[in-house]
């Protein structure tokens, strides 16, 4: 009677902090750091608040279109949904039995084994896409975010479609990030003959709206119509609807933005090098990247939140020894740098009058 044993016992996605004061850089969510297309505002000054008095349509037909247009498909393979979290979170209730289990790799996107907690099924980790996800033959579902999360390393498309041609169950493969990469695995989901791909895009980073919660994928049929099955009635709400299909029509807007963070994080993963930073290739908007030797991640997390500079420390095994840096603007990168030659300026000078003291001192008999 009451909460449910295994709810009882969850600890919760704990998701980045989201400071109140607008004075902080906050590169801890991998938001985007420019403002949304001009054409959302147009929509949304222009929005007739009469229409709220309805509900809103709810199979997203004007949405839905647009993407299944623009990626060559029929709308019928397209769902949209109130970010791609509760896109996610309809898959784990919709492609897992009770004794099945929800695969991923580790480390990657932490909500994945929340939701698997959540409906209470086993969760696996896989270290990394040469190690075989189908040694777990009951992973019914598998979630490869692409590029990863939070290493921003890219799975190439091809290595994804073998995965995907020998696995008995549905690949989700999450591409919040893919906007920001060389390619994608689009082709696989839209492909007439895809019986378990789904591709799931998000609106929260390379389009700047991820206060407007809208994320969507494109799959076989009867997976779409599955999740359409359980979705809440109204998941998306009008406004959301709208102001997406404006930012999803100015591509020229949306290739411009994503143009100006990538360029941007060449030169911050070349900065970062440069002063000792272990820095693992990225193909998303933000870069994970070890501290030069002798610092701790952790303790240079808590130096920049204490200079008003959020970036995210996941603690753990596996994550424990770097810091996920979200690319901000230009101006944004470099006031983090000045910050962290700050932070080691005074470190180089320790570590020298430390030796000093230590030469100074008499031999030891
Ligand atoms: C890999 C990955 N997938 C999905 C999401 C959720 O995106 P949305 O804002 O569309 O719910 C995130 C958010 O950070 C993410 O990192």
């Amino acid at each position: 009677m009451g909460i449910a044993r295994h709810i009882k016992k969850l600890a919760g996605y704990v998701p980045g902090e989201q400071p109140r004061s607008k004075n902080v850089i906050k590169l801890n969510t991998n938001e985007n750091p420019y403002p949304p297309s001009p054409k959302c505002t147009a929509v949304l000054s222009s929005f007739d608040l009469d229409d709220l008095r309805r509900y809103p349509d709810p199979n997203f037909t004007v949405l839905a279109k647009a993407i299944a247009d623009e990626n060559g498909t029929t709308s019928d393979r397209v769902f949209v949904g109130n970010g791609s979290d509760e896109i996610l979170a309809l898959a784990a209730r919709v492609f897992v039995e009770n004794d099945e289990t929800i695969g991923s790799l580790d480390p990657s996107y932490s909500l994945y084994k929340t939701l698997a907690a959540i409906r209470d099924v086993k969760w696996v980790g896989i270290r990394n896409s040469s190690t075989h996800p189908l040694t777990h033959p009951s992973t019914s579902l598998f979630l490869w975010t692409n590029p990863n999360a939070p290493t921003g390393e890219l799975t190439e498309p091809k290595t994804i479609a073998a995965f995907a041609k020998k696995f008995k169950g549905v690949v989700i493969v999450d591409e919040a990030y893919a906007d920001f990469a060389r390619s994608n695995c689009m082709s696989l989901a839209t492909a007439p003959r895809n019986r378990n791909v789904i591709v799931m895009r998000t609106f929260s980073k390379s389009y700047s709206l991820a206060g407007l919660r809208v994320g969507y994928c494109i799959g076989p049929k009867d997976l779409i119509d599955a999740l359409y099955k359980v979705k809440p009635s109204y998941n998306v709400d009008a406004v959301a609807q709208a102001v997406a299909l404006a930012a999803f029509k100015d591509g020229a807007y949306h290739r411009k933005t994503v143009a100006k963070v990538v360029k941007t994080r060449t030169a911050f993963e070349k900065a970062l090098a440069k002063r000792g930073w272990d820095v693992i290739k990225s193909e998303a908007n933000f870069v994970f990247a070890k501290p030069p030797a002798g610092a701790a991640a952790k303790d240079v997390f808590s130096y920049l939140k204490s200079r008003e500079i959020y970036v995210r420390y996941f603690p753990g095994p596996l994550t424990g020894d770097r810091l996920r840096i979200t690319i901000g603007t230009d101006g944004q990168m470099d006031t983090l740098l000045e910050a962290l030659d700050d932070r080691f300026r005074g470190e180089e000078k320790t570590r020298k009058t430390s030796k000093k003291k230590t030469r100074k001192q008499p031999p030891r008999k």
